[in-house]
């Protein structure tokens, strides 16, 4: 089958790719955009290490051709990493110890990311199902819990709290 031109918006840019049919988000970002962060882990819908948001909803970029995001908001970690500093969920899980070797630490966060945005005082449940997708094979999960629960009693009370980033 021929390549296929397809334009999306990537974390707040216009992009227009040629691809081959059932190229995945995940190919496309890490070898042919060079967006690193979306990680690769089981390449079958099982790890959340390759967790991108699309129009704000996870989504596994292993399984996801590049044709199903036509016109759609793409995100990566890259996108939510402010110029300078860091976005206040990545500075929960760095001040929570919720990182190690940080293989996971990009889905882990834009998970979270989709979860506050949603639903900003989320119950330690609702946390825990939102991440039941994404493993860890470092921490043992409570760091990266207490994290996201950090994070957004942070973002509830930050002055730009109301202006969610
Ligand atoms: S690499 Fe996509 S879910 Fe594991
Ligand atoms: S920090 Fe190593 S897999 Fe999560």
């Amino acid at each position: 089958m021929a390549s296929k031109i397809v334009s999306f918006v990537l974390n707040g840019r216009e992009v227009e790719v040629m691809v081959r049919p059932l190229t995945t988000v995940q190919t496309l970002l890490r070898e042919q955009l060079g967006y690193t962060a979306t990680k690769v882990g089981c390449r079958q819908g099982g790890c959340g290490s390759c967790t991108v948001l699309v129009n704000g909803e996870p989504m596994m970029s292993c399984l996801l051709p590049v044709e199903d995001v036509e016109g759609q908001q793409v995100t990566t970690l890259e996108g939510l990493t402010p110029a300078e500093g860091l976005h206040p969920i990545q500075e929960a899980f760095y001040d929570k110890f919720a990182l190690q070797c940080g293989y996971c630490t990009p889905g882990m966060i834009l998970v979270s990311k989709a979860l506050l945005d949603w639903n900003p005082r989320p119950t330690r449940e609702q946390i825990v199902e939102a991440l039941a997708g994404n493993y860890c094979r470092c921490t043992g999960y409570v760091p990266i819990i207490e994290a996201v629960e950090e994070a957004a009693r942070r973002l509830n009370t930050a002055p730009h709290s109301k202006k969610r980033r």
